[in-house]
């Protein structure tokens, strides 16, 4: 019984004994041979066995051939199927195919004939359960590559975010220092003195609390995984930016004894951005023109302007300058000149936030003389 199981198996419905013994013999020493006098018995035998060839008369009575053709189509597109038609039945024969049937034999048949067509339609069906088995192995094999990579790329993304988000978190940071340092400075006056002092001191406040903010922004900007926020995006005063960005940097530049003058354009002019992007984007220019730059002698200047409906800024700088092997490379992720105090970040956060925001960025350099950058943005509708 096992054995007999493990052949591949014929199924013959026809709802005359004679054509259907007859077939039965034929076929039965080298297929495991099923026989249903109805379409419907043949249905149930063919869930339960899997057929590799079903052989069906046309003319029957209740379901006949072409209506079973259709349900066995439902069950198993791939099984092959040869119709069984009456002498001289061509047309019926034709319309068998077009309705699915792979071939057809017309009563009464040929021993030799009917074995080669079964031999050659029982291939067809390996050949093609196989190749629809490789299929689906591909398809699955594909979907799980896919899935694998989709979790790499969140992953490199993850990655690179953190390193900016790292980077960005530096700058209020210092601010936020620079600001206790004076703060503290302040507190150790008397209490007298201190009253004199009391406007600096509420203005060194606020810019603490603004660093602070902006920090937390930046880890709220973090978790969303740095996902673009055209949300965000509002009108904002280019002036107000750069006072931000020199109060922010200020400190710092003091600290290291550079020079840092805003030679202010008093005709205001407004992007359309997000402020804490282009906050950063600049805040990174100007911190590279202050590392650039020689204590004592170094000066950074930063304007801003306005023309052909774009504001421009730029931020020069006296110091290192630039040569023109690095200059290629510049706005590359992770290069830096700096060795272990650069994350060689800022430039490449800086080009990708000005270009979200339909801008340019252009340098300029000399080494040994000093560099300009110039960024360019759209100015925002009236
Ligand atoms: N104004 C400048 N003058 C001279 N070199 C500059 C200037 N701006 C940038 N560079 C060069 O470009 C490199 C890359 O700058 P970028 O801001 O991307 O990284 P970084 O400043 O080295 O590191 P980080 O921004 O993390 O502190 C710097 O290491 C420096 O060599
Ligand atoms: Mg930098």
């Amino acid at each position: 019984m096992a054995a007999e199981s493990a052949r591949e198996a014929v199924l013959i419905i026809d709802d005359e004994l004679g054509p259907r013994e007859s077939l039965r013999i034929l076929l039965k020493n080298d297929y495991q041979v099923l026989c249903a006098d109805n379409v419907d018995t043949g249905l149930q035998l063919l869930r339960a066995h899997q057929p590799s060839v079903i052989v069906m008369d046309i003319r029957m009575p209740k379901k006949n051939g072409i209506q079973g053709l259709s349900e066995i189509r439902k069950l198993d597109p791939l099984v092959s199927v040869i119709m069984l038609t009456g002498y001289g039945a061509l047309e019926t024969a034709q319309e068998a195919i077009r309705h699915g049937a792979n071939d057809y034999l017309s009563k009464p048949f040929d021993a030799r004939e009917i074995q080669e067509i079964v031999k050659r339609h029982a291939q067809r069906t390996r050949v093609e359960r196989r190749r629809r088995h490789s299929e689906e192995e591909l398809r699955q094999i594909n979907e799980q590559l896919s899935a694998n990579l989709a979790s790499k790329e969140r992953l490199a993304a993850i990655g690179q975010k953190s390193a900016e988000f790292v980077h960005d978190l530096r700058n209020p940071l210092t601010a936020v220092l620079g600001y206790v340092e004076l703060l503290s400075e302040d507190l150790k006056q008397s209490k007298d003195k201190l009253a004199e002092r009391w406007t600096d001191t509420a203005e060194y406040l606020e810019i603490i609390e603004r660093n602070v903010t902006r920090c937390r922004e930046l880890s709220e900007m973090w978790l969303s995984l740095g996902k673009k926020t055209s949300g965000q995006m509002r009108p904002v005063v280019v002036q107000e930016l750069l006072q931000e960005v020199m109060e922010s940097v200020g400190p710092m530049a003091d600290s290291l004894g550079v020079h840092v003058e805003w030679a202010r354009d008093q005709e205001p002019g407004a992007i359309e951005a997000d402020r804490l992007q282009v906050f950063r984007a600049l805040c990174n220019l100007v911190i590279n023109a202050v590392e650039a730059v020689a204590s004592g002698t170094g000066v950074v200047r930063i304007r801003n302007g306005k023309a052909d409906g774009r504001v421009k800024i730029s931020i020069q700088d006296n110091g290192s300058g630039i040569v023109p092997e690095q200059l290629k490379r510049l706005f590359e992720p992770y290069f830096t000149t700096k060795g272990k105090t650069g994350t060689g970040l800022g430039l490449f956060i800086t080009k990708k936030v000005i270009e979200e925001h339909c801008g340019t960025i252009e340098v300029q350099s000399k080494a040994n003389e000093g560099t300009v950058f110039t960024v360019s943005l759209p100015l925002a509708r009236p």
